[in-house]
């Protein structure tokens, strides 16, 4: 049985007779940039995160990028992270001229380590960028603490987390500023790329709209440089629609895990330890991605592959060992946690529309691979 990692066809039928006649009104309208539409969707989207302020932007990349520059962080500036994320994370960092300081992960959560955090501050330190990996977030009581005591802003990565919660607080409505991808794959997917930075402080708010936007306040004026970091029209209305759907989706994604849990406690896979399934420590985890670790992982990988079934390493390399940071002078060993979850993670399809009969034919695939 073909099992996708991901399909969305099915998700795009049921918001379809929504969406085709929105999108276009906008091509009649030709008002693509900016405007109502953005607004529309900035609004129900911060007011979706709990956050009191949002800016749609034009990736989750940029937002990162934007809410670093709003604090005016760069050259000789630290920012802290964990190495086992998406690249984007410590690319945003670097692309500022900031130096990226690593903290390991927590193996259950594989979240930044809240124990090890605060070891990592220096006087340099200026920021934390907690991610909350594959839609559980991190540990918020240790990046809000260090923070606090150390006077550093807090960036949460929640490309992958709309919707999740720390006790009962949702991401993004925690730490300064919170980023979202919109890229496809994501629980809340445009039909591009698309992002939005969410807020706390109204200040902080007007400063990335500008930087979104050149610097440029009022018009062809600016006193600071910023770029062309703007959600278009098109994106934000599919965004607006979709968000509407986002917890029938999500409880969807939560179900397929809970009956991915069913499945594997019946395996010896998962009872001799072959097969560990994540570990939920907070209250809502959106299981953007629903990510096991497993015993010879790669042979794994290439058997479920034959069977038809989608999955993906996310993700294979940590970023400390990258070859475009080598100059952060880190080598094999620094960071032990994030470089045995690269060689032993993998991701199964959890979609909504996921199946029973795929649940089982993944589990049982598996569990074939294990022995029985
Ligand atoms: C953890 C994380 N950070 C940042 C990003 C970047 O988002 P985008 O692809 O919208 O630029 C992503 C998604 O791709 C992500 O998963």
């Amino acid at each position: 049985m073909k099992v996708p990692l991901l399909d969305l066809k099915p998700q795009y039928e049921q918001i379809r007779a929504e969406v085709e006649p929105m999108l276009l009104e906008i091509c009649k309208s030709q008002t693509f940039i900016l405007g109502p539409k953005v607004q529309e969707c900035e609004a129900a989207v911060a007011a979706y995160c709990g956050a009191a302020h949002g800016v749609g932007m034009s990736s989750g990349s940029d937002a990162l990028i934007v809410a670093l520059m709003a604090e005016g962080i760069g050259a000789g500036d630290e920012v802290i992270t964990a190495p086992y994320t998406f690249f984007a994370t410590v690319g945003a960092i670097a692309r500022v001229g900031a130096k990226t300081v690593f903290v390991d992960i927590d193996p259950a959560t594989f979240n930044l380590d809240g124990a090890k955090l605060e070891a990592a501050v220096t006087p340099r330190t200026k920021a934390i960028i907690p991610v909350h990996l594959y839609g559980q977030m991190a540990d918020m009581d240790a990046v809000m603490a260090v923070a606090q005591k150390h006077g550093l802003i807090v960036i949460e990565d929640a490309c992958q987390a709309i919707g999740a919660e720390w006790k009962g607080q949702r991401a993004g409505s925690l730490g300064d500023y919170g980023c979202f991808s919109f890229f496809p794959s994501k629980n809340l997917g445009c039909f591009g790329d698309g992002g939005l930075v969410t807020m706390r402080d109204a200040a902080k708010a007007r400063k990335v709209a500008i930087l979104r936007n050149h610097g440029m306040d009022p018009k062809y004026h600016h006193r600071e440089i910023g770029g062309n970091f703007r959600l278009d029209a098109l994106q934000a209305a599919v965004v607006t629609i979709k968000l509407k759907h986002l917890d029938g989706w999500t409880a969807a994604r939560q179900a397929n895990a809970a009956r991915y849990e069913k499945l594997f406690a019946q395996t010896a896979a998962v009872k001799s330890g072959q097969v560990t399934l994540p570990a939920v420590k907070t209250n809502r985890h959106i299981y953007n991605q629903f990510v096991v670790r497993a015993e010879r992982r790669d042979g794994l990988l290439a058997h479920l592959r034959g069977r038809d079934i989608g999955t993906e390493i996310y993700y294979p390399v940590p970023l400390h060992l990258q070859e475009c940071f080598r100059p952060l002078g880190h080598r094999a060993g620094d960071f032990p946690e994030s470089e045995r979850a690269a060689k032993e993670t993998l991701a199964l399809p959890i979609y909504p529309d996921l199946t029973d009969e795929m649940a089982a034919w993944v589990v049982g695939s598996i569990a074939e691979f294990y022995g029985g």
